[in-house]
Order: C-alpha cells, then sequence, then structure tokens
C-alpha cells in the first residue's frame, strides 16, 4: 500500500517525505486554507519537492467551471492530479478531463455505489471517507473492503485511497482491506512510527555502545 500525506503543511510534508514513503499528497480546499498558503503556489511547490500524485481540489459546483479549473491546476506540474467531488457535475468533470489525459481523484465518496460510477467516468482515483462514516457510527473500513472487492471482481483499474484516516488502527485496516493507497494526516505518520520499545531499545544499544566502543576503537 501506498502512502500519501493529507496536508498542504510544506514541513511536514518535507520532513515525512525525508523518511523516504510518500508517493503523494492529498489537499482539499479546507487544508489549503488551514496553511495559510496560495493554493497554486503551494501545489506547485509540493509537486516539485515530493512528485508523485498531488491531488489538487476544484472549488466549484458546475461541471465547466470544475473542468476549466482542473485544467489550469493540470497545469502547474505533471504530478498534479485534479480533485472533484462525486456529485453529477464531478463525475462529468472527471470524464472530460480524463479525456483530456488529465488523472482525477473523486473524493467525498460514501457509497460502493458512488465508487463504481466514479470508476466508470474514468477516475484513478476513488476516496472512500473512513472516518466521516465512522463519526456517524457507520464502518468506513468495511467500505473501503467492498469497494475494493467490487474493483478486483470487474477489473477495475482505479485504486481506493482509503481518506479521513484519523489513527493508526485505521491504517493497518485500510491496508487489510485492500486499499492501494491510504492518505494521512501527519500526526498519524508520527504515531505510526513511533513504538516505546523501539526507543527503549535503541537508548540500551547506545548505552552499551558507550561503554564498549573504546575498545572497538583500537
Ligand atoms: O482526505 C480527506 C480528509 O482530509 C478528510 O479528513 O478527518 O476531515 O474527515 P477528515
Amino acid at each position: 500500500m501506498k502512502f500519501f500525506i493529507d496536508t498542504a503543511v510544506v514541513e511536514e510534508i518535507r520532513e515525512v517525505h525525508s523518511w523516504g514513503v510518500l508517493s503523494g499528497v492529498t489537499t482539499n480546499p479546507s487544508l489549503v486554507v488551514a496553511s495559510g498558503r496560495n493554493f497554486h503556489e503551494v501545489i506547485k511547490e509540493i509537486a516539485q519537492l515530493v512528485g508523485g500524485s498531488i491531488s489538487a481540489e476544484v472549488t466549484a459546483l458546475e461541471t465547466k467551471e470544475m473542468v476549466a479549473q482542473g485544467k489550469v491546476l493540470a497545469a502547474l506540474h505533471p504530478a498534479v492530479v485534479v480533485k472533484v467531488p462525486l456529485t453529477p457535475a464531478g463525475l462529468g468533470a472527471c470524464a472530460a478531463l480524463r479525456a483530456e489525459g488529465i488523472r482525477v481523484n473523486v473524493t467525498l465518496c460514501f457509497s460502493v455505489n458512488q465508487a463504481m460510477l466514479a470508476a466508470r467516468a474514468g477516475a484513478s482515483y476513488i476516496s472512500p471517507f473512513v472516518g466521516r462514516i465512522d463519526d456517524i457510527n457507520g464502518n468506513g473500513i468495511e467500505l473501503v473492503r467492498e469497494i475494493a472487492e467490487v474493483y478486483a471482481l470487474h477489473d477495475i483499474e482505479t485504486e481506493v485511497l482509503a481518506a479521513s484516516l484519523r489513527h493508526p488502527r485505521h491504517v493497518t485496516e485500510a491496508a487489510l482491506a485492500g486499499a492501494q493507497v491510504s492518505t494521512l494526516p501527519y500526526k498519524v505518520f508520527k504515531q505510526m512510527i513511533s513504538h516505546p520499545l523501539t526507543d527503549k531499545g535503541l537508548d540500551q544499544f547506545m548505552q552499551d555502545w558507550a561503554k564498549g566502543s573504546s575498545k572497538q576503537a583500537k
């Protein structure tokens, strides 16, 4: 499973990218506003830094405007993937952008039927929102599993990009459910890497080495 980071904060992206684990970045209008940066400038900077797949979301409700915005976003950098919402207008925009060779991530997916429609419209990625389904007492991971199963059954190439993952267990479960990609906030990356026994073990190794290293040097 590939990892994307779900943020528009360049310092966070730079840090996790330095671990050698990032295949892309996802942003949305809320995250771009939270970054305090100019939308196009920040997307270009992120794309140059990470490459891979950089999702940049349209902020329009009609197909024509979504397509126009999508073309501008795609022209910023070859790594840009245009993100559109899972609405009739969004599906229309997805099909039109795909016809121009532009990759599309269809977002705000909450059902298998929506995911099948997005695949038909030519989506490169479908983004089921796991945490937001859990928020209303549903089972977000089950949705990821069902989409992955239907896509596999019908040889659909659209990649399942598990989004709205809120904690490390979500990540493990998304991988087990068959997601090809998970996008995670910076905080979840930090939680994933952290283990008290890793810290304890390393501390012990360093202490032992400091005690005996003078002999090693001779
Ligand atoms: O990628 C979608 C993500 O940003 C939504 O996460 O936690 O706001 O539901 P959340």
